[in-house]
């Protein structure tokens, strides 16, 4: 619980068949009092809408680096933050950050926090592209630089594989949010 003093999350929603535990995750926190911030990537939009996301936090959706007005977010956020969530995180968005790409939101952010603040990388893909080197060396040299890379469950996948690659469940990223701020 942190009802006592608010915790600042910033909520990164990549393009997975996963996406909606991401408004499970979001409604849990926000009942138990973080404060959160939540960003859609292009591939995110494709999977959730971000009504569902302002309905929850009761602030607006992030996303466009270009909106009018919201320039230097990516500089902002990371001053506001104690806390960088990607969930899920895509195969894509896992080699796009190991790229230092920083033509969206998610990727700016990522640069400009530099690990000032900590970043965290919930992978949900199919487990062949798991395994796929582009992405389990993007996501050795992430965690080497100093992101944590949340484990990946068990279990049918959404394409009818078996095997790791599941999202960690709202619930047990949860449990792991409140242990860092306890
Ligand atoms: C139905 C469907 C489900 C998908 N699920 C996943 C997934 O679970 N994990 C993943 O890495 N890519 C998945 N993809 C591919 C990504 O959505 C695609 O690479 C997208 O560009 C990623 O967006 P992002 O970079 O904004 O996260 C899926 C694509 C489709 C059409």
């Amino acid at each position: 619980m942190c009802r006592s003093e608010s915790h600042r999350i910033v909520l990164q929603i990549g393009g997975s068949i996963a996406a909606f535990k991401a408004a499970a995750l979001a409604s849990k926190l926000v009942s138990e009092g973080y404060e959160l911030q939540c960003i859609l990537s292009e591939g995110g939009r494709r999977f959730i809408g971000e009504s569902t996301f302002e309905g929850l936090t009761g602030r607006p959706v992030l996303g466009d680096i270009f909106s009018a007005g919201r320039a230097l977010d990516h500089i902002a956020l990371a001053d506001w933050a104690d806390l960088i969530l990607l969930y899920p995180a895509s195969a894509n968005r896992i080699c796009r950050l190991r790229s230092g790409l920083a033509d969206d939101l998610i990727g700016a952010l990522f640069l400009a926090n530099n690990f000032r603040k900590p970043w965290w990388i919930a992978p949900a893909m199919n487990i062949n592209m798991l395994r796929h080197p582009a992405v389990s060396q993007a996501l050795e040299i992430l965690g080497g630089w100093g992101c944590r890379v949340l484990p990946t469950g068990r279990g049918r996948q959404a394409c009818g594989s078996e095997g790791e690659g599941r999202l960690l469940e709202p619930d047990d990223t949860f449990k792991l949010i409140r242990e860092h701020f306890a």
